[in-house]
């Protein structure tokens, strides 16, 4: 990564101050001490590659050196904020596809709750991680995978979800840092409107499989399938079923897949 192109451009979106690594165990992990250190808001942590990166659900995430990006970034929710917290999760997955849509060719999509995907294949994660002391919310991490070459693509055999990356779907070879910048203005312009209607309108809108029949996955044995109708003000899955009226599913450890 271009340094000195990685320092004005944070400069520019106004990242108050970051660490970058070329090697770490997980991003997600050095936000969360940087935390009890007292980190500013919109404080960054890089990584080239991660040893042990994690995912949604306790999956694994692989981040493949000069292939993908993975960084993590530190919020301090507001009171109001922290009565929908899981809303910081659609906002952040609403932000990266945005920024993605600004360097492809392919149609974008927000698999809820925050997976990014192009042309329906997965290709950037969210992971958000609130960390307490006692009941006391002491900061919130927003850790941000996206594979940007065919190298950071696992092999399909290890996946459960279709993947790709931004190279297979742009003219020009991907641009981490100018994806970086994006994704951190975009999500502060999300996360300002994301308890406001017009949040609720946009995140519909960019939203995967709405209208179709998918399977909500909430334990290996256990599944729900219905028709995706959208999400509700506290961005909560709305699923028709068979027999039931409209049913809400809270942003747990929840994994959507089309039927
Ligand atoms: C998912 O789709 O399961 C979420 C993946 C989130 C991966 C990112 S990479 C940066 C940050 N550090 C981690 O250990 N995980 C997140």
């Amino acid at each position: 990564m271009d340094r000195d192109k990685l320092h004005r451009t944070l400069n520019d979106v106004r990242v108050p101050d970051y660490r970058y690594y070329q090697e770490i165990g997980s991003t997600n992990d050095a936000a969360i001490n940087w935390i009890s250190d007292n980190a500013p808001e919109y404080a960054l942590v890089l990584a080239d590659a991660q040893t042990d990166g994690r995912g949604r659900n306790g999956r694994r995430w692989v981040t493949t050196k000069g292939a993908s990006i993975a960084l993590s970034i530190i919020l301090y929710p507001n009171a109001d904020e922290q009565l929908q917290l899981g809303l910081f999760s659609l906002a952040s997955g609403l932000a990266v596809s945005r920024a993605i849509e600004s360097q492809v060719k392919s149609k974008v999509e927000t698999k809820w709750p925050n997976d990014v995907l192009i042309d329906r294949h997965k290709t950037a994660g969210v992971l958000a991680e609130a960390v307490w002391q006692d009941t006391r919310l002491k900061g919130l991490v927003i850790g941000i995978g996206v594979n940007l070459l065919k190298e950071a693509v696992p092999p399909a055999e290890e996946l459960l979800f279709p993947a790709t990356c931004l190279a297979v779907h742009s003219h020009h070879a991907p641009d981490a840092i100018t994806l970086i910048a994006a994704i951190i203005s975009n999500l502060k312009r999300c996360r300002e409107i994301m308890r406001h209607k017009e949040f609720h309108k946009q995140y519909t809108q960019k939203m995967a499989f709405l209208g179709e029949g998918i399977v909500l996955r909430e334990t290996d044995t256990q599944s729900v399938s219905g028709i995706l109708k959208g999400i509700d003000a506290e961005g909560r899955l709305l699923m028709q079923t068979d027999n039931d009226p409209l049913q809400a599913f809270p942003i747990g450890d929840i994994s959507l897949r089309p039927q």
